[in-house]
This record gives C-alpha cells, sequence and structure tokens, in this order.
C-alpha cells in the first residue's frame, strides 16, 4: 500500500477502505508518513469529504493508536458527557453528583482550561487537597464505591488525534464535520465510555457558530457511535451568552453548589436535567427521559445530590468545609459593581469575549505555564432579554488586583450589546439527536 495512491484516491472523491484508513493512521502515528503526505490526505478529505462508514473507520484506527482504558471493572453502564466547550460551563459539576446519587457509575477524565474556556480540574482544585492524582484501582474502587471519581487525562489515549489535530490546525482542515467528530469521539471511546452524551455548543462562544453546523455535528457523532456500538445522544444548546451567571472557578463551584440545593440559575439547571436524563436513560435506570427528570429532581430536593457531591471531594483529598459554608471558598479582594451605561433590553452578551475578560482577571490560562488565581471571575447579574435601567448592576468582577478589575469592567460593558428592543427568543436547547 502506497500513501501517494490514498491521497489520490480521496482527490478523487473515491471512498477509503478501511485497509487505507488503518494504513494512513498507523504509518503517520509511527512517523513513517510524513507531515506533508499526511497533509495533503487532510485537505482531499476537506474537500470531498468521507461518508458514515470512512468516519467510523478513522474514528476506531484513532482509538486504536494508542492505550484503551480498561474499565470493564466498574459495574454497570458507564456513561460518559463531553461538551464541545463553552464560557462558564458548570455543568459536569452539577452532573456528576447528581447521576453518581442514583447509583450510575460516573468515571471522567477531565482536562485543564485553555483559553477562554474553563476545566473541571480547575474548578475541582479550588478544594484543598483535592487531587486527580490516584492509582488506577483506586479510581475504580471510587467508582464502584461512590460512583463517581474525576481523573486527569492520560497522555496515551488516541496519540493519532493529537498528532493529527496539531497539523489539521496549521493546515486549515479544522473544521470538516468527519475530523471534528472523529477526533472528539475518539477520546470518549479510548476513555472506556459504554455510552457518550455530547453537549454541542452553538453560538458566538463555541465551535459551531450556527444550528445547521452544529445538527451536523451531532448527527456525525451519533452515527458513529451507531457504527462502533457505543450509544451516543447528542444535545445541541446555546452557547451564544454565558451559562448561569458565574464564570471562574471559586465562582462556578459556588453555583454548582447552590444549583445541587436547589437554588442555582434555571438555564444551568435546565442544561443538566436535559443532558443528565439521557445518561440515565442510556445507563437502562429509567424508562424514559421524563421519568429520569424526575428521578434526578428528587436527588436535589432530597439532598442526596449535595451530599454525593461532598463524598467523592473528600474521596480524593479535598477539604469540604467550602460545601457546608461557601464563604470557606477562596474570595477575591475586590469585589467591583459593573454598571449599565445606558437603558434598554440586553441583547447579547458575547461569551467569548466574556470567557477572555476572566481569562485576563486570572481566572484562565493564556499559555499552558499560567497559574491560575481561582478566586476571581465574573458574576453575570443579567442576561440576555432583561430590561436594565442605566446604573443598575449588570455584573460584579471579583478581582486581587484593583487595576485589572478596572480593565475587566471596561470589558464586559464592551461585551454587553444593549438595546432599545427586546432580542429575538433564542432557545436555551435546540434539539436533541438520537
Ligand atoms: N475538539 C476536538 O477534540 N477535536 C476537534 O477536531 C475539534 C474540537
Ligand atoms: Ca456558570
Amino acid at each position: 500500500m502506497r500513501m501517494y495512491d490514498i491521497i489520490h484516491k480521496k482527490r478523487q472523491g473515491e471512498e477509503l477502505s478501511t485497509e487505507e484508513i488503518n494504513f494512513f493512521v498507523e504509518n503517520y502515528t509511527n512517523g513513517t508518513i510524513p507531515d506533508y503526505q499526511a497533509s495533503a490526505l487532510l485537505m482531499a478529505i476537506f474537500f470531498n469529504k468521507m461518508n458514515k462508514r470512512e468516519t467510523a473507520d478513522l474514528t476506531m484506527a484513532m482509538v486504536n493508536s494508542g492505550e484503551i482504558l480498561d474499565l470493564s471493572a466498574i459495574e454497570g453502564i458507564k456513561v460518559d458527557k463531553h461538551s464541545t466547550g463553552g464560557v462558564g460551563d458548570t455543568t459536569t459539576l452539577v452532573l456528576g453528583p447528581m447521576v453518581g446519587s442514583l447509583g450510575i457509575p460516573v468515571a471522567k477524565m477531565s482536562g485543564r482550561g485553555l483559553g477562554h474556556t474553563g476545566g473541571t480540574l480547575d474548578k475541582l482544585e479550588t478544594f484543598k487537597g483535592f487531587t486527580i492524582e490516584m492509582p488506577k484501582d483506586k479510581f475504580i474502587n471510587n467508582v464502584n464505591t461512590i460512583k463517581l471519581a474525576v481523573g486527569g487525562q492520560t497522555g496515551d489515549l488516541a496519540p493519532a488525534d493529537k498528532k493529527l489535530y496539531a497539523l489539521r490546525d496549521v493546515t486549515a482542515t479544522v473544521d470538516n464535520t468527519s475530523l471534528i467528530a472523529s477526533s472528539i469521539m475518539s477520546k470518549k471511546i479510548a476513555a472506556g465510555a459504554d455510552a457518550i452524551v455530547l453537549d454541542v455548543k452553538v453560538g458566538e462562544g463555541a465551535f459551531m457558530k450556527t444550528p445547521e453546523n452544529a445538527y451536523e455535528l451531532g448527527g456525525a457523532m451519533v452515527e458513529i457511535g451507531k457504527h462502533v456500538g457505543r450509544n451516543t445522544i447528542a444535545v445541541v444548546s446555546d452557547m451564544d451568552q454565558p451559562l448561569g451567571k458565574a464564570v471562574g472557578n471559586a465562582l462556578e463551584v459556588e453555583e454548582a453548589i447552590n444549583t445541587l440545593q436547589g437554588k442555582g440559575p434555571k438555564d444551568l439547571l435546565e442544561l443538566c436535567l436535559t443532558l443528565g436524563s439521557n445518561m440515565v436513560v442510556l445507563a437502562g435506570k429509567a424508562k424514559d427521559t421524563d421519568e429520569a427528570r424526575e428521578m434526578l429532581m428528587e436527588t436535589i430536593t432530597s439532598g442526596k445530590a449535595i451530599k454525593k457531591f461532598k463524598e467523592f471531594i473528600s474521596a480524593q483529598g479535598g477539604n469540604t468545609e467550602g460545601i457546608d459554608d461557601t464563604s470557606k471558598l477562596p474570595k477575591a479582594k475586590y469585589i467591583m459593581e459593573v454598571r449599565a451605561e445606558e437603558e434598554g433590553y440586553v441583547n447579547k452578551i458575547h461569551a467569548e469575549e466574556i470567557g477572555i475578560v476572566a481569562m485576563e482577571l486570572g481566572a484562565g490560562r493564556a499559555t499552558k505555564e499560567s497559574v491560575i488565581d481561582l478566586a476571581v471571575g465574573i458574576v453575570l447579574e443579567k442576561k440576555r432579554g432583561d430590561f436594565v435601567k442605566k446604573g443598575d448592576i449588570i455584573a460584579y468582577v471579583h478581582a486581587n488586583d484593583e487595576k485589572k478589575g478596572e480593565k475587566a469592567i471596561r470589558g464586559i460593558l464592551n461585551n454587553y450589546v444593549i438595546k432599545a428592543e427586546a432580542p429575538k427568543e433564542i432557545p436555551l436547547i435546540y434539539n436533541v439527536i438520537r
């Protein structure tokens, strides 16, 4: 088999065989196929696309390029949740305890934040002593006994994806549906998921800017799941404004605690119920999402979910004082008001820019080496559709440096679009693809 022929075939718009896809992924990962040939194939795929079978084959070839986590020692159906990335997205912290408290195993591999999006691991480190470093048998034991554990991403999962993603990034071949879908799914499957619930974000703050693009991506991932025997559901949800009110690590932890106690923001709870009910159904614990929603709500009203959260934090070494009393969570020195400079309806809150403002306050990383400040961030008091009068508080900045705080206030004002007329309504949940 020659790489030249594979490139030529795809250039002509023909379908690649399983063997050809395996040959490419295997030999690109081990360094036999050079970047220039891989780039040429990626560009041919970009223009001529791949069908469902090719996309599923590419996914499994990337899964098989490295370690596949063996989580067979965990009892029950392991349902993983994955978000394509957003701002102020606190869902994992809320969903984990809710779903886990129903006896469904949640074995989560999470990453750190980079750029304008936050990472679950950083948020969890708000609890002093909390660690994701643990031997595999402890991780498995925690999932079996507590039903919830969060570990770090190991370096050896889907190495082919890592290498190809880096190449796509510099060859203008990232935004192809098959390539994105296989990239995301390969990592979830290698991480041991039996079933997968995807939160495909759409809007300005997301990868997918239009609902049509998001449906296409969600549909492609559901198809991959079908082909490779992993039940997959994709929820397409809004990321045209940050989720919930809080953006920042300790602030989002506090928001998660509030939500687990039934006093969180409505949009965050609603998204968690939608994602969570699909997880519960995939795990085989409810006959439909209506029943699953009721079960999930009960974990909040009965106090089971918050108790589960505490148990989980404690099992991974974290101090749980801040759960009983959120005033014990890391606090910023300055809490600064952001007041509206005009009257009208909030039409837009530029999500990505708000993420960047939070990052510059110290809540996120500009580079991999940046040290984050757990206490700082933003709390949005007004969201899209709200009416504000001049001088009303629209947000608070939590800062440890007054100058940075002043800059953040400016940044927030620049990214709230206030107009005389009300905005047209955007749904929180666009669609659920099964
Ligand atoms: N996220 C991924 O993991 N892969 C892509 O290709 C795009 C977004
Ligand atoms: Ca939030």
